[in-house]
């Protein structure tokens, strides 16, 4: 199965998860805003935050523009509670008959003082461990 990374980031912390995740998988991260599509089975690593204790509408878009993709997505979130809360997110990606993975990533991601200088290297390294793992265990 093909890999891809895909991210939105309002303050770096998310693109700079997808830039280490992408060299640790041989690709490069795509920012959603310039998401080419997939045409064939693939396991797209979908990185962003939380604003406001839930997705981002861009988000959210780019979920419901995934309608009859043949692609499954693995959600990487970074937020100051180091909480996923993108339980929005996933509805989107179910309704539009997207495959998830069980298995998520979430780390944090610093907002004014709260987790400042999350995500660090070894955020990025467990992002990347993630990544790779789910990866290798994805044969179709
Ligand atoms: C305006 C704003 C609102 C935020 N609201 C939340 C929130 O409700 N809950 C939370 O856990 N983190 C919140 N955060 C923290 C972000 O989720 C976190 O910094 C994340 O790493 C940002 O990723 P990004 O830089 O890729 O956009 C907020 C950050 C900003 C800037």
């Amino acid at each position: 199965m093909d890999v891809m990374v895909v991210y939105h980031s309002k303050t770096g912390h998310s693109r700079k998860l997808a830039t280490h995740v992408a060299g640790a998988l041989g690709t490069r991260a795509v920012d959603i805003r310039d998401w080419p599509g997939a045409s064939q089975q693939t396991l797209v690593f979908l990185v962003s935050g939380v604003y406001g204790g839930k997705t981002v509408p861009e988000v959210l878009a780019f979920a419901r523009g995934l309608q009859g993709s043949p692609i499954k997505v693995a959600l990487m979130t970074s937020s100051a509670s180091g909480r996923e809360e993108q339980k929005g997110l996933r509805e989107a990606l179910r309704a539009a008959g997207i495959r998830l993975a069980e298995e998520r990533f979430t780390c944090p991601g610093g907002f004014l003082l709260f987790r400042l200088g999350r995500p660090n290297q070894a955020d990025c390294e467990a992002a990347a461990a993630f990544a790779t793992r789910l990866s290798l265990g994805q044969s179709t």
